[in-house]
């Protein structure tokens, strides 16, 4: 298998910091938020990765195919996205008669920068059988080229249903395409994406805090790379962690994920403790994308109504086929 590539646009630093919070009453933001969402009829969805205080305002917090479902199926007028760029696109894809807005435009996802929509079109042109089955972190452009969707919550499933005279080309993340294939077998072409979180953590670093916590489960995404996952415990998506933590029996679990999600497992499983996994250079790791919204950006976006996404409407019938067939086949029941 190739080696993981980092894809970062330019001016991005490596390792990032969460971005200093101004000082401000956080608790009226917070009340004046959850007014301003009754009286637009919004409603607030934010993703495991988000900062305590957005998670604490939303009314759904989840996972990438959770978010993708609860957008599919809300009847507020507004959406208030709380995530990174291609998640609020994707509810909007959903939901192109609503208005959807999201604290900072500028939250993107170093995987949607490495797949670049042109350069995968000439791709599939080298293969008319290529079945394409993208990861959701990708640009609606991408979506629109793509058979179907899939999170890293759904992936196997979708893998496992496509169908058997036909060459998988999966993208963007090789990390997660590799994990698939070993769990389903099914051989696929994998483009070299990567997540700039997930990659930092190495084989080494893992060793160590393994040594510091024996008796301590290891959980991981999907997207950390295979060198990592093969100590894991449990390979899986943020959802499927904080349900795997409830019920492990473990009194203290080791987590190789963005960190925003110790939130919800502290808030959720009180009487465990979580371990960040440390990578080799910090003691824990943050996506800088998805901590560019803060609570005061959140406010700000719901005041005045922007940033919003738009989106050409055409694309977003391109992009929608492919969404719903993951979604329908995420509810379909499993066969036994
Ligand atoms: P999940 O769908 O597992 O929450 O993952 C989203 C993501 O961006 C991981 O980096
Ligand atoms: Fe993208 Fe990685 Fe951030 Fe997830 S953690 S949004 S995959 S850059």
């Amino acid at each position: 298998m190739a080696e993981a590539t980092v894809h970062l646009p330019e001016g991005v630093d490596r390792f990032p910091t969460r971005p200093a919070q101004p000082p401000a009453d956080l608790d009226a933001l917070s009340r004046e938020i959850l007014e301003l969402k009754r009286k637009l009829n919004a409603v607030i969805l934010a993703h495991n990765y988000q900062i305590p205080e957005i998670q604490d305002v939303a009314d759904y917090v989840g996972d990438s195919l959770g978010l993708a479902q609860q957008a599919a199926r809300t009847d507020a007028e507004v959406i208030v996205f709380c995530g990174v760029h291609f998640m609020a696109e994707t509810a909007k894809i959903l939901n192109p008669d609503k208005l959807v807005i999201l604290p900072d435009k500028d939250a993107g996802c170093s995987l949607e920068e490495s797949c670049p929509a042109e350069e995968l079109a000439k791709f599939q042109a080298t293969n008319p059988n290529f079945y394409t089955i993208a990861y959701i972190n990708c640009s609606a452009a991408v979506k629109a080229l793509s058979d179907v969707i899939c999170t890293s919550g759904n992936a196997v499933r979708i893998v496992e249903a496509a169908p058997k005279d036909r060459d998988l080309l999966f993208v963007p993340d090789e990390n997660l395409g590799s994990w698939v294939m070993e769990k389903t077998g099914r051989p696929m072409t994998l483009w070299k994406g990567s997540c700039h979180v997930h990659v930092e953590w190495t084989h080494q670093a893992i060793l160590r805090i393994r040594q510091q916590y024996p008796d301590a489960p290891l959980v991981a995404h999907p997207e950390c790379v295979k060198a990592v996952r093969m100590l894991a415990d449990e390979v899986c998506s943020t959802e499927r962690m904080i349900r795997w933590c409830k019920e492990s029996p473990a009194k203290a679990i080791i987590i190789a994920t963005e960190s925003g999600i110790l939130h919800r497992l502290r808030k959720e499983c009180p009487d465990k403790e979580f371990i960040a996994a440390p990578t080799d250079t910090c003691n824990c790791n943050e996506c800088r994308y998805m901590k560019m919204n803060t609570l005061e950006k959140l406010h700000a976006c719901m005041e005045r109504l922007e940033p919003r996404v738009e989106l050409d409407p055409e694309l977003m019938e391109r992009a929608r086929r492919p969404i719903e067939r993951m979604l329908e086949l995420s509810a379909a029941p499993v066969r036994a």
